[in-house]
């Protein structure tokens, strides 16, 4: 019963609630008395009568009373017989059954048991409950003659709600028996229903063996929770770039704000740039606030957080091009902002005041500012053997830096990016997800060793590629330690590995080359502000 669906996601709630368990739950078995009380005080109030041993409810006396209105949800519901036999229960509802009935359209309240099936005793002879009658009862013995919000799946709509509230209604002489209805959409797998009969049927333990709990619910964020939501690898896949995406913001934002500061740090001069990124944060928070605002949409939202992330990207690497430093207080304000929000969302666990929680499911350890500070030695230790390394000529020593950034300190969840002239990011990311990027390069490796061979397999040239393009013009040629030993400051080689100058013809062509790099860079950072 898709009424037993809750929703995932709780706004303005600073408890952070996520899925919470129910305050009370109740069995109809347990609840017969109320209900059969239920069904006498509606035939007390005329709007039911009793009909051959069971007990229908009169929908065009209802309809008839001033203060009541039948079928208000779905109006033009009315008459669908198919919809309302699927409602009782009774696919093969036989000639003398819908005899019993003043119209066609009435619904069972109580019915009559035939032999052999399980029945109550009831001063109407022995019967059972109707399908609707249930849900009024046992809510109305619990929360009254009236409640806030009734939830439910959107085929609950007609005849279930339809008749819940009118019999309801009826019960308590009032129009108001529910303020709001929130009708959620369906959730379809690879685009079919989930059924059993499909056996496309996925459960929410098959779920989380194949993704998180905070990428499914990025998954459900990412979609209105009015509308239908296809299950599928695209649909996860989306969640997960998400994830990424926001992550990779998260930990940049951290180590921007590492790095040492003194007191000038607090005081940086807000230029045109900060003027900018200010007004799109208030922008952005605006727009955010607007989607929420209407009909919790969630979808919007999220959107407008990447549009947010994307603006902050490219003013960082703004910075970074020219030698500047971010401004931490803006990029600080922002990055708590994401985050408080994304745990309102209920897809940031954890007490950390910025990003994804690091460090081992469930252990309520900060891993982040127990390790930080011993990564941050190890990593201005390595920049200074390195820098001594390049100027000395001493390729071992470089290699050996090589092992610990892209074999060693991966098996331990820990990434080091080296940037040229700026000092080295130090990030802390999940050890499967670096382990991936590890398989992941390999592969790219052993493509663009393949496409020598065939060049027709577009695809793996297209990997090749990007593989290619993220490579900064300044790193370009510091790998090649074979071939040259000096580099100026933008990373290009001075010196051959025999440590002669590098001609000037040979200058020429390997500036062509920097360049084509430069561009080809250049559209790839493009492309990641453009949250691609
Ligand atoms: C009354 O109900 C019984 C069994 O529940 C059924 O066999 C019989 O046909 C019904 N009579 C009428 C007049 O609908
Ligand atoms: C940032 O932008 C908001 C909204 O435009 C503005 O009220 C605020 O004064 C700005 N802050 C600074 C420091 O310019
Ligand atoms: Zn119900």
């Amino acid at each position: 019963n898709s009424e037993a669906i809750t929703v995932l996601i709780s706004i303005g709630s600073h408890v952070y609630p996520k899925v919470l368990p129910p305050d009370v739950l109740t069995r109809v078995s347990e609840y017969v008395p109320e209900i059969v009380d239920f069904v006498k005080k509606i035939v007390e109030n005329g709007y039911g009568y009793v009909s051959n041993g069971s007990v229908y409810f009169d929908t065009a006396k209802f309809d008839a009373g001033d203060k009541h209105s039948y079928a208000k949800l779905v109006p033009e519901a009315v008459g669908d017989q198919k919809a309302l036999h699927e409602g009782e229960g009774d696919l093969s509802i036989s000639a003398d059954r819908l005899s019993e009935k003043r119209s066609p359209i009435d619904f069972a309240l109580w019915k009559a048991s035939k032999p052999g099936e399980p029945s109550w005793d009831s001063p109407w002879g022995k019967g059972r409950p109707g399908w609707h009658i249930e849900c009024s009862a046992m809510a109305g013995s619990i929360l009254g003659e009236s409640m806030d919000i009734h939830g439910g799946g959107f085929d609950l709509r007609f005849p279930h709600h339809d008749n819940e509230l009118a019999q309801s209604e009826a019960h308590f002489e009032n129009d108001h028996w529910v303020r709001y209805f929130l009708h959620t959409g369906h959730l379809t797998i690879a685009g079919c229903k989930m059924s059993k009969s499909l056996k496309n049927f996925i459960t929410i333990k098959d779920a989380l063996a194949k993704h998180t709990a905070r990428q499914l619910r990025l998954a459900f964020l990412m979609h209105s929770w009015k509308d239908t939501l296809d299950y599928s690898s695209n649909t996860m896949e989306s969640a997960i770039q998400y994830e990424k995406f926001l992550n990779e913001f998260f930990l940049n934002v951290k180590d921007i704000l590492r790095a040492p500061t003194d007191i000038t740090g607090q005081f940086e001069r807000w230029e045109e740039a900060e003027m900018e990124l200010n007004r799109s944060f208030y922008n952005q928070k605006a727009a955010v606030h607007a989607a929420l605002r209407d009909n919790i949409d969630t979808r919007t939202a999220l959107e407008e957080l990447r549009v947010l992330v994307s603006q902050s990207n490219a003013y960082i690497a703004g910075r970074k091009n020219a030698k500047l430093a971010p401004n931490r207080m803006l990029l600080q304000s922002i990055a708590l902002y994401l985050t408080d929000l994304l745990k309102t969302f209920g897809a940031i666990e954890g007490a950390e005041p910025i990003g994804f929680p690091v460090g081992t499911n469930g252990q309520n350890v900060d891993l982040e500012s127990t390790v930080m500070p011993y990564l941050k030695v190890l990593s201005d230790f390595r920049e200074g053997v390195r820098k001594i390394a390049r100027e000395q000529k001493v390729t071992e020593v470089l290699s050996l830096c090589d092992m610990v950034r892209d074999e060693t300190l991966p098996e331990l969840g820990v990434r080091l990016e080296d940037h040229e002239g700026l000092p080295t990011v130090v990030k802390l990311v999940d050890r499967e997800t670096l382990l991936k990027e590890k398989e992941e390069k390999k592969k790219v490796r052993a493509d663009s060793s393949y496409i020598c061979q065939d060049r027709s397999a577009s695809s793996w040239h297209l990997m090749a590629k990007l593989a290619k393009m993220k490579i900064p013009p300044s790193e370009m040629f510091r790998s090649e330690t074979d071939k040259y030993s000096t580099f100026d400051e933008t990373g290009f080689p001075t010196h051959d590995a025999d440590g002669k100058e590098i001609s000037k013809g040979q200058t020429k062509k390997l500036r062509k080359l920097y360049e084509a790099q430069e561009k080809l860079y250049k559209e790839y950072l493009d492309s990641m502000q453009n949250g691609s």
